[in-house]
């Protein structure tokens, strides 16, 4: 082959300089249009962004916080002279008779603390881990109107969540879903679980009697009522007691094993009861102005636990030597 064989494309036939001319023209104007037009669309957005800033400042968050704290746009409503108030999302997973609805009336008399309920009551939100993200994307995108929604100015946000409400069954996918949506995660649980079993036997019984006037109530507002309902004391079967509260103890701490990488803090019935820094340290963790938090809600068992069990004796030579035992003496539980 001739050394310069490529050389020799010279004498191929090319475009006359004119047309060469007008195509090198016309591209030039082509590429001049395009990047006019990204100029006028980038303009167009900074402006908006620049609008956003002025209506409002958005406060300084700290670079490890920034996944917790989000600029939710609700569909429903504007969050108006809000919209640049941050919100963090948070879920308190409790179970049930452990104090979760108290402690929701609790950090619902918070003006900036929405906690919306027990959302996930309703089997149709948790029958399949699709339904569940759904329900959890309508939630946090603040379009969740409950009597609870403070709407505009809510700075946290979330629901309760009971164990034995979709959680176990799911646990790989939810936990991805609230690290990646940035949620916090409330645990409250019952140190007593004795005393839980006896609150969840008493509850189940005022079910069918409805001892306040013919009305069912899992929580009472008045001193009254509340001795009207602890008027009852349950009967323990022995024989699956220990089972039970094995099997109680066992869902909290799988619950705890599979969240341990969430940000989240563990809170006991207990320590609300008996330690007034509780509640202080509750707000901290959702980062929202401390107050004094207001339940109207009065609590229903107040004795002591030999008081509460028709069988005492038999239930507490069942657990007298077990690794329950310490739940006989009452001293962990501080009224
Ligand atoms: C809390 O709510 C009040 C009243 O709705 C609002 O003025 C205030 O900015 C909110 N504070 C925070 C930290 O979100
Ligand atoms: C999940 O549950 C919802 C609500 O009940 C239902 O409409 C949907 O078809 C289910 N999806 C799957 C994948 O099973
Ligand atoms: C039950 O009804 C009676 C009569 O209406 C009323 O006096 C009493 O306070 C009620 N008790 C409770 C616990 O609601
Ligand atoms: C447990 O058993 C021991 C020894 O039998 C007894 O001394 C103690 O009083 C029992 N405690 C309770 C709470 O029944």
């Amino acid at each position: 082959m001739h050394p310069y064989s490529l050389k020799s494309s010279k004498g191929a036939p090319i475009l006359p300089r004119p047309i060469f001319v007008f195509f090198i023209a016309s591209f030039g104007f082509y590429v001049c249009y395009l990047s006019f037009n990204q100029i006028t669309l980038e303009s167009g957005r900074e402006g908006n962004s620049r609008e956003e800033q002025r209506d409002c400042r958005k406060p300084y968050v700290p670079h490890e916080e920034l996944s917790y704290v989000h600029f939710p746009k609700p569909t429903s409503y504007s969050r108006g002279e809000c919209s640049c108030t941050p919100v963090r999302f948070f879920v308190i997973v409790s179970m049930q008779r452990s104090g979760s609805g108290w402690f929701e009336t609790l950090l619902n008399s918070h003006p900036n603390i929405s906690s919306n309920g027990e959302i996930f009551n309703r089997v149709d939100r948790r029958e399949n881990i699709s339904s569940i993200l759904q329900t959890l994307d309508t939630l946090y995108n603040l379009d969740w109107l409950t009597s609870a929604a403070k709407n505009e100015c809510t700075a946290a946000f979330g629901l309760k969540w009971m164990l034995n409400q979709g959680i176990l069954e799911n646990p790989e996918d939810i936990v991805s879903y609230l690290k990646k949506k940035g949620v916090s995660v409330i645990f409250l649980f019952r140190r007593n679980t004795l005393r839980r079993l006896i609150s969840v036997l008493a509850n189940d019984y005022d079910k069918d009697a409805k001892q306040l006037n013919g009305t069912h109530k899992s929580h009472v507002h008045s001193k009254e009522e509340a001795e009207i309902l602890a008027k009852f004391k349950p009967h323990l079967d022995p024989s699956t007691l220990i089972t039970n509260i094995r099997n109680i103890e066992k869902a909290i701490r799988d619950c705890l094993d599979h969240f341990k990488s969430t940000r989240h803090m563990i809170l006991y019935y207990e320590d609300i009861i008996s330690n007034s820094n509780a509640l202080f340290q509750v707000q901290e963790f959702l980062r929202v102005p401390v107050r004094r938090l207001m339940s109207r809600q009065v609590k229903i068992h107040t004795r002591p636990i030999p008081d509460l069990v028709k069988n005492w004796e038999e239930v507490s030579s069942k657990l007298n030597g077990t690794e329950f035992a310490h739940f006989l003496d009452g001293s962990d539980y501080v009224k």
